[in-house]
């Protein structure tokens, strides 16, 4: 019951209208470990955390999640899930507790007072049990739905852009919370957009076009996509962008704030570049270390279209 790794697939494809959406994904994921999904819209993200979890078949390929062979087992493996997703659903004129409640009653689950009780004082809400979900805030809402989806003690979560439009502080707490999951071994899948949560991740998976590009942990992520990374300030940034992007060598720029960040792969090619603007000393240049944002942005560049 309890295989070491919770997933373990190889070469999972799914075909839609004829077209191989995602491709020969490969992966091995062990228990109680947090990856984090990245890529453009498109890129096959969701398609792929359904997939390795049974809940859409894949065309190709196939494995097993918890144990269980996805193509034969995606009853079991369902049992085990909690999945929320970005729209996640829960009932306005209900209070704290019904919403809870009921849920645990949707699921038919044995101990609902004290799952219900456990999950509240888990959220720090008993104290407001009676109120009413309509009226709490983004960040307080989305902990209650990740309570919903965990009520029924599941070996793994599936979060498909759980943080989407929460603010900072929220998204830190609901960081911490997953975290408390995986130390009890559960583990997670989660998608994001958001580039900072990469490095809240044990390990991302890199997606573009339906194949996993790159994958690991943020730094080997950025570190294996061997960026240079030129940061520069003054100016008129917004012309010496446009001078720039033609540029071979140039592999991308991108403003951030005051800020011009030059990227390319190959360093001498960009160093021949960018060399005839330093000498002008109109702008300051600083070679920097790159960021995860630096490294997306590259990737993104590389694959154009709509992912
Ligand atoms: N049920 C479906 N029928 C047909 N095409 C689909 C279906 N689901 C997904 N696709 C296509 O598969 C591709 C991958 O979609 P997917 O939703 O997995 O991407 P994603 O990375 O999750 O994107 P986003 O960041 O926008 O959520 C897209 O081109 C999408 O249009
Ligand atoms: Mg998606």
């Amino acid at each position: 019951m309890t295989a070491e790794l919770a997933i373990d697939v190889s070469g999972l494809t799914k075909i839609y209208g004829g077209r191989a959406v995602v491709e020969g994904i490969d992966l091995q994921v062990p228990r109680g470990k947090i990856y984090g999904f990245v890529g453009a819209n498109g890129s096959g993200k969701t398609t792929t955390i359904r997939m390795l979890c049974g809940l859409i078949k894949p065309d190709r390929g196939g494995g097993t999640c918890l144990g269980h062979d996805l193509l034969t087992e995606s009853a079991t493996i369902k049992a085990h899930l909690g999945y929320m997703t970005q729209k996640f659903s829960y009932w306005d004129d209900l209070s704290i507790r019904e919403n809870l409640a009921f849920v645990a009653d949707i699921f038919g689950l044995d101990r609902a007072k004290e799952r219900v009780d456990t999950a509240l004082e888990r959220l720090g809400l008993t104290a407001r049990a009676e109120q009413l979900v309509g009226t709490l805030s983004g960040g307080w809402r989305q902990r209650l739905a990740l309570s919903a989806a965990t009520l029924h003690e599941p070996e793994m979560l599936l979060l498909d852009e759980p943080t989407s439009g929460v603010d900072p502080k929220s998204r830190l707490e609901f960081w911490d919370e997953i975290h408390h999951l995986a130390a009890d071994g559960i583990t997670v899948l989660v998608s994001t957009h958001y580039m900072d949560e990469t490095a809240r991740c044990h390990e991302i998976i890199f997606m573009s076009e339906g194949h996993i590009i790159t994958s690991g942990t943020a730094a080997n992520v950025v570190a294996h996509a061997g960026l240079m990374t030129w940061a520069v300030t003054g100016g008129d940034l917004v012309a010496l962008m446009e001078k720039l992007k033609p540029l071979s060598g140039v592999d991308t720029v991108a403003a951030f704030g005051d800020n011009l960040h030059v990227s390319g792969t190959d360093g001498a090619a960009l160093e021949n570049a960018i060399a005839p603007y330093k000498a002008e000393k109109i702008h300051q240049w600083r070679e920097i270390p790159p960021t995860m944002e630096d490294v997306f942005i590259h990737y993104m560049a590389k694959t154009k279209g709509d992912g």
